[in-house]
């Protein structure tokens, strides 16, 4: 990557790991010795720390890469693993969930509680015909159903398919169909934004592309009118009447436990395949470790949803794995008001919360005076995770909710990888603000040049993972060869990420977007993270996206749509003057060829539904040309407010 762009990895701010943190920490810098001289025998330490019915004869079986089997011939329950032992340990009475409903309906769902209540989902789903290796689709609302429920398909061995419940009918149709799931679990609805929202209404619409489906099971969340059809089931008619007994059985190591489909900006979405036991060990072994977690004191919050991978990871497996008491929020942070997250993390004195870059920058954009009226004092550790975090956004979740006292875990990982893979230790890692640091014990991420061989400190290039790690996809749903060519071709014996990373002067790494998100500038090469972090590194600017445009003369040139903080007079002449000192502030920050030929003020990015911003449509605007496919945006009123501004000169 480009030489004119190194200023930013010469952030020298770095910050030590409170004494208290670290004196105390689950985990200590001696877990990377371990595991540089012997990963399968760290791997194996770890996966002891679940309950086997069968023990493992093998650690990993790489015989026929790229697909991978970890702890070849082990058995085990994963429901079993998240409920039973710590019932069975006389931690029944213990809090799982602290669930807050948006309208401010709570309810509080011990380790008893949820294990009988995945007993009785269990029995139900054997009752409608579902046996292990059937497949489940789950299209729920954020309540502790959605748990139950994909708890309860790993306790019979189905392998679910969780839909995101803002996905619309054809995205959940197609992806019924790829899986050939054979029923379908959703609720009437849920509550966004201050009001229910129909989920049954999306389901019966997909459904009717879909002979796979069998039955319908309903959670009755909201009470609004919903049609019914013979493969129509209450969820409190049918799981809510079955027998709490159920005994758990094992299964394979190698037992597909779910598929989850990648977003996928353009191609058909790709099933990621994850199994059983080598996925448990990594989520349980990485969530006591990143998260120092504390199962008898710390309250835990990861404010993603249960239909993204993060919410798999960590909230589900990790952390239930781990006996942890956790929140479960089912809204949206501005609802009923815009210190609602803050409120709870005050109400339910959360310890650590992890969340997504893109909402600490909405933050930043509400003000510091919302999270300033909340006492937030209880918080002793954040994380971030889904898209690079700006220094700057970094420097304000440190400041204005960790109050200076947390340590930031940046936690770089995909779909595809299933659990964190490069991540600071927050009792060991002197943090930098933007890097997620290093790979964790066990995991040998590498950045590579375009042959291939590792860039040395202060170069830049790809990010790849050369070993098999225990919680990989191990294929994509029906598709071998895809999952080869996705993943596996475009460097030999190594495991490609696509995303773009830089290795700093101390080998600490900064991941830089996706590839495709690289900007050819006059020959440079211009990651659009650091253009972003550039113009976020400015008072006056909330969020940047930057894209590269066709450009007669560079080849590409930078465009960037810059959304200005609250307080800011972006009104005729003021936003003139603001766009040339944002471009001179980019110069200046980063070099005269980072500079971007035109920075237009918007009110709101487009992103897809998991807070990604869709540089693609930008293009589209920067280039004139017609938008492309708008289908997997959040809200596609944004892209009418961002041309209708950009006629106004805003
Ligand atoms: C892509 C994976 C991992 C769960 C949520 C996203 C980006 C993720 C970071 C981070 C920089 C990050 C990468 C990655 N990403 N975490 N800490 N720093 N980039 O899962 O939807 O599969 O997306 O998200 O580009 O490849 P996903």
């Amino acid at each position: 990557m480009s030489e004119t762009l190194e200023n930013l990895l010469q952030e020298t701010r770095q910050f030590p790991p409170p004494d208290a943190l670290a004196a105390n920490a689950n985990v200590t810098a001696a877990a990377y010795d371990e595991a540089a001289a012997d990963r399968l025998a760290f791997w194996a330490e770890q996966a002891g720390r679940l309950s086997w019915a069968t023990p493992w004869e093998t650690v990993l079986d790489w015989s026929n890469p790229p697909f991978a089997k970890w702890f070849v011939g082990g058995r085990l329950n994963v429901a079993y693993n998240c409920l039973d032992r710590h019932v069975e340990a006389g931690r029944g009475d213990k809090v799982a969930i602290h669930w807050e409903g948006e309208p401010g309906d709570t309810r509080t769902i011990t380790y008893a509680d949820l294990h009988r209540a995945t007993c009785q989902a269990a029995n139900a789903l054997t009752d409608l015909g579902v046996t292990a290796g059937d497949r489940v689709a789950i299209y729920m609302p954020m309540i502790p159903e959605a748990a139950v429920a994909m708890l309860a398909c790993a306790r019979i061995g189905a392998t679910h398919s969780v839909v995101f419940g803002g996905f619309s009918a054809d995205a959940l149709s197609g992806r019924i169909q790829d899986a050939s799931a054979k029923v379908v679990i959703t609720a009437d609805g849920g509550y966004r934004r201050g009001k229910p929202s129909g989920l049954k209404a999306i389901v019966d619409e997909a459904v009717a592309q879909c002979p796979t489906i069998e039955h319908v099971l309903v959670v009755r969340r909201t009470g609004q009118d919903v049609a019914w059809s013979e493969k129509d089931l209450w969820w409190h008619d049918t799981v809510e009447q079955a027998s709490a007994e159920h005994t758990a059985e094992a299964f394979d190591a190698e037992h597909p436990l779910f598929i989850l489909y990648t977003s996928g900006t353009t191609a058909k979405p790709k099933g990621i395949l994850h199994t059983t036991g080598g996925y448990l060990t990594q989520v349980s072994y990485t969530h006591n470790a990143v998260f120092d977690l504390k199962p008898d004191t710390d309250v835990y919050w990861c404010t993603a949803d249960i239909g993204w991978v993060t919410g798999h990871s960590y909230i589900v497996y990790g952390p239930l794995s781990n006996g942890a008491t956790q929140i479960m929020y089912e809204g949206t942070p501005d609802t009923p008001h815009k210190g609602r997250l803050w409120e709870i993390v005050e109400k339910y004195q959360a310890t650590t919360v992890y969340t997504a870059p893109t909402l600490i920058r909405t933050m930043m954009k509400w003000g510091d005076d919302i999270p300033a009226k909340f006492d937030l004092s209880s918080l002793r550790l954040l994380g971030s995770v889904g898209e690079p975090i700006n220094p700057e956004a970094w420097m304000w979740y440190r400041e204005h909710i960790g109050r200076n006292n947390c340590p930031i875990v940046d936690t770089w990982w995909q779909t595809e990888t299933g659990g964190i893979m490069i991540s600071p230790l927050p009792g060991v890692t002197h943090t930098k603000p933007g890097s997620a640091m290093t790979a964790l014990p066990g995991i040998s991420a590498d950045v590579v040049d375009d042959q291939g061989k590792s860039v040395p400190n202060g170069g830049g290039g790809y990010l790849v993972l050369r070993e098999p790690w225990p919680s990989m996809l191990r294929t994509i749903w029906g598709d071998d060869q895809r999952f080869i060519d996705t993943y596996w071709s475009r460097f030999e014996n190594m495991y490609f990420a696509g995303d773009g990373a830089k290795r700093d002067a101390d080998g600490h790494v900064w991941l830089l977007g996706r590839v495709d998100d690289v900007m050819l500038v006059s020959g440079h090469n211009i990651s659009t993270t650091e253009v972003e972090s550039a113009l976020v590194s400015h008072p006056s600017v909330a969020e940047a996206a930057v894209v590269g445009a066709t450009d007669p003369t560079t080849g590409q040139a930078i465009v960037a749509f810059t959304i200005p903080r609250g307080n800011v007079d972006t009104e005729g002449e003021a936003g003139e003057a603001l766009i040339a000192e944002l471009r001179n502030h980019v110069a200046k920050t980063l070099g005269p060829i980072a500079k971007p030929r035109q920075i237009m003020l918007v009110p709101e990015l487009p992103k897809t539904r998991s807070g990604k911003i869709m540089r693609r449509l930008l293009r589209d605007v920067a280039e004139n040309r017609s938008l492309g496919d708008v289908t997997t945006l959040q809200d596609s009123a944004v892209m009418d407010l961002i041309s209708s501004g950009l006629k106004t000169g805003k």
